[in-house]
């Protein structure tokens, strides 16, 4: 350990991080290893490359932002799809997405590195219990989206196929993850078409570029960054994996988002009909002050502009159909070919800077105290997944529907907010809900009298609700009924005549593979 000790003294020197070791007297021998198994994993000379390019920002940023919206422009009508408006298109992009299903040249890649800090869980959001009636978890019902896929393109293609899953992690969170895994069977797929691999973590350090001790023998660390995807593909050798089993096509996202439609072959289809080298899917953004970033070009260069980098009026701008000018809200839904991503991972990787974000971190002070401030006292060093949609060369904008499609897990139910469990749920729900209706299904009451297919949820509304509604428009679809579809039955709503049509149900109810079950509430 001497050894090791004085050659991490000198580098820390160098780099003007002797302060991390200035506890070391008093340390034992168990948290001097932890200590110095932190001090392996960070490369000062590179993280201080990358707090200054980082902080050179801040002096431009004025005379950037006043350019940014100056220089913004929405994404053409040429280059998108949507579902609402190309309806007559899309069973022939749905049908291209499966066939190239069938070829097993697509690959789903998840984005699970992240902190879950909003929702304030101490293991991965994925393994959250969100409240379903069947206590399914994000991943559970992901990895049965999968499943169904493959199922649905096996039966049309007469042959079997498979759609490897890709699952970045963090230092913080792959070791449970891939527990959880293990514990579940892998919820069905086959253990080596699920591959976990883990992005890189980088100190928070103060505004001066100090990495900060949250503990006498402890770095405080962060995941990059949902950008470090990047990185992490060439350094864990996944594109070399991918191309190992042929893969042509990937698509990437978020693990909160519960109405994810992993692998959507409509999506798929339509940007390789495309041609595209890259997509995202995004959905309306119907308010100009609502926290999206939205898919636009500057400069010419596509990218996601944030809703705090333009000014209100430019947020507000709206076309002459009424929709906002820049309504192509981003959900972190993207498609990528893998030539892209090879191109992406060797060249155009290094020179993403990253973003800078002030955050409260907890440290120890010079007596050995832990003090959590109640102001930003430092930063996190991320790169984002969409900062590489400026290197397309030939760019497709997916546009669907919020209600059938966005409806992400951030804050916890005691903060009584947008994006809870509770939203989450419901909306999950009243996607089943409808899928039953337009099945032919009807619902009853516990008494059998037919429930209303839509509720008269807007009759009698003050102002300030029909504001939120519209704020949100998948609120005007949450309704009490309790309802769920297995994805095992059904993707996106289709095959589910022979379980509902003609038929009365009464909820709460869960459609599975075992059929059609009405539960009771001793049975929730
Ligand atoms: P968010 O930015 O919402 O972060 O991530 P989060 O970790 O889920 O939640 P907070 O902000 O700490 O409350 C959006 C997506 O990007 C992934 C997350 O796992 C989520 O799927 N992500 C985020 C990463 O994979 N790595 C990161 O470093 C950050």
């Amino acid at each position: 350990m001497d050894g090791e000790l004085a050659a991490q003294r000198q580098q820390l020197e160098l780099a003007g991080q002797a302060h991390l070791l200035r506890f070391w007297d008093e340390l034992n021998e168990a948290e001097r290893a932890e200590l110095l198994g932190d001090l392996r994993g960070c490369h000062f000379a590179e993280i201080t490359r990358f707090f200054e390019r980082a902080m050179q920002v801040p002096a431009t940023l004025q005379r950037q932002q006043k350019q940014i919206d100056e220089q913004m422009e929405p994404v053409p009508r040429d280059v998108q799809g949507s579902v609402g408006r190309d309806e007559v298109r899309l069973p022939e992009w749905e049908a291209e997405g499966l066939l190239r299903i069938s070829e097993n040249k697509v690959a789903v890649l998840l984005l699970a590195g992240g902190q879950g800090t909003r929702l304030g869980v101490s293991y991965p959001k994925g393994m959250y219990n969100i409240g379903l009636l069947s206590r399914k978890t994000l991943f559970q019902i992901q990895a049965e989206r999968i499943l169904k896929l493959q199922r649905l393109a096996t039966e049309q293609f007469g042959h079997k196929c498979t759609i490897p899953w890709y699952i970045m992690t963090s230092g913080q969170t792959m070791e449970s993850t891939e527990k959880f895994f293990a514990k579940n069977n892998y919820f069905g797929l086959e253990e080596g078409n699920v591959i976990f691999f883990q992005q890189g973590m980088l100190p928070a350090m103060t505004f001066d570029g100090k990495a900060i001790l949250e503990g006498k023998s402890k770095i405080s660390m962060a995941p990059d960054g949902n950008g470090g995807l990047y990185r992490a593909l060439r350094n864990q050798k996944i594109v070399e994996d991918m191309e190992k089993r042929g893969i042509g096509f990937i698509h990437v996202y978020c693990v909160d988002n519960i109405l994810v439609k992993v692998a959507d072959p409509t999506f798929i289809g339509f940007c390789v009909k495309q041609q595209a080298d890259c997509g995202a899917k995004v959905v309306e953004k119907t308010n100009p002050t609502e926290a999206v970033g939205v898919v636009c070009k500057v400069n010419g260069l596509y990218q996601v502009v944030e809703y705090s980098e333009i000014a209100l009026t430019t947020a507000q701008r709206r076309n002459a159909d009424g929709r906002l000018t820049f309504n192509a809200g981003n959900i972190c839904n993207h498609f990528f070919t893998l030539k892209f991503l090879k191109k992406i991972v060797k060249d155009y990787e290094p020179k993403l800077r990253h973003h800078v974000a002030q955050k409260k971190i907890a440290f120890i002070d010079d007596r050995g105290q832990q003090i959590k401030p109640d102001r930003p006292n430092g930063i996190k060093l991320e790169k984002f997944v969409f900062d590489i949609f400026q290197f397309s060369k030939k760019f497709v904008v997916f546009e669907v529907l919020r209600e059938d499609e966005f409806s992400p897990l951030k804050n916890a139910d005691s903060q009584n907010g947008k994006d809870t469990p509770t939203t989450a749920c419901q909306s999950l729900m009243s996607l089943h809900h409808r899928w039953v209706l337009n099945a032919g299904g009807k619902f009853v009451d516990e008494n059998g009298t037919r429930i209303p297919d839509i509720p008269s949820s807007t009759t009698g509304m003050s102002e300030a609700v029909t504001a939120a509604v519209n704020d949100n428009l998948k609120e005007l679809t949450d309704v009490p009924i309790k309802c769920e579809i297995s994805a095992l039955v059904s993707y996106a709503g289709e095959g589910l005549d022979k379980y509902v049509a003609g038929r009365d149900l009464r909820p709460p109810l869960i459609i599975d593979e075992k059929g059609v079950r009405e539960l009771t509430t001793n049975g929730l």
